[in-house]
């Protein structure tokens, strides 16, 4: 099963027949086999399955921080397997530096990058609204709820300039009512700055509100299994939203 866009849109990143393994306790084993997936320009795809199936090694081959045994990744057509810093990535474990502010917590891609800060501090001025941490640019993580936390590790997400942004479950560590409140800030954010997102969750709910498509990953050896384009369902109703749901559950009763 390919996870492929619906339509023959302008497709930004590709990856094709990627394999990976790891050697643990003597001996292989296989995380993802055959895996096949395109993303295009401005479109956000969240990939949903069951803990240990291989996401996040996903999108750590996609992000470059490990290597594919085979299989390559594009990015607008250019082989990019196995490069760090093209995409932006934040980790299912992203940690703010406890001795940084959240300014300084957000130049760090400037700064690993050798950037130019005076542009980036002008730039994250600006987007300091955007993502509602105006009154805290001086704050240090301790001083933050965990909301917040979250916000300043998506605006440093975003100021690696990347063509694609990689959330490994950004939002699973927060209260219900903090998470719905950041699910309808990251819609908007996403449609304001025209981002293009792989996100990974394993919140069905979160799922539907954000994306124009499901991807549905099953384990040993991962690989996509089921494909929703969300997109040309039009605007749904909780009643739909509902029995859209019960339907995901069900595939993936089906599909182990
Ligand atoms: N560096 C590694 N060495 C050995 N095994 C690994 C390594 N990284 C991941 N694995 C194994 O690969 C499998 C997939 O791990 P991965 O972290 O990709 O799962 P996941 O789908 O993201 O799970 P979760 O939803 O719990 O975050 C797991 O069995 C894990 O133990
Ligand atoms: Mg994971």
């Amino acid at each position: 099963m390919n996870a492929l866009p619906p339509n023959n849109c302008n497709i930004l990143l590709e990856a094709k027949g990627l394999k990976k393994s790891f050697f643990f306790r003597n001996s292989m084993s296989t995380v993802l086999e055959a895996v096949d997936f395109s993303i295009c320009h401005g479109e956000f795809v969240s990939i949903i399955g069951a803990s240990g199936c291989g996401k996040s090694t996903f999108l750590e081959l996609l992000a470059g921080i490990t290597k594919p045994d085979s299989g390559r990744i594009y990015l607008e057509k250019a082989d990019i397997t196995g490069q760090t810093g093209l995409l932006g990535y934040m980790p299912q474990d992203d940690l703010l530096f406890p001795w940084l502010n959240t300014i300084q917590n957000i130049l760090i891609p400037v700064k690993v990058k050798n950037g130019d800060i005076i542009a980036a501090r002008k730039k994250i001025d600006e987007l300091l609204p955007v993502f509602g941490l105006e009154n805290h640019a001086t704050h240090f993580p301790h001083q933050l709820s965990g909301g917040l936390k979250q916000r300043v590790a998506l605006l440093r997400t975003y100021m690696c300039n990347a063509s694609v942004i990689l959330l490994d479950e950004p939002l699973a560590s927060l209260d219900s009512l903090t998470r719905s409140q950041l699910q309808n800030w990251l819609k908007d954010i996403v449609k304001l700055l025209n981002l293009t997102i792989i996100l990974v969750t394993h919140d069905i709910d979160e799922a539907i509100v954000l994306s124009d498509r499901i991807e549905l990953m099953s384990g040993h050896p991962g690989r996509f299994t089921k494909s929703i384009d969300i997109s040309s369902m039009g605007k749904m109703d909780i009643a739909a939203k509902h029995a859209l749901k019960t339907d995901i559950q069900a595939m993936f009763r089906d599909n182990g």
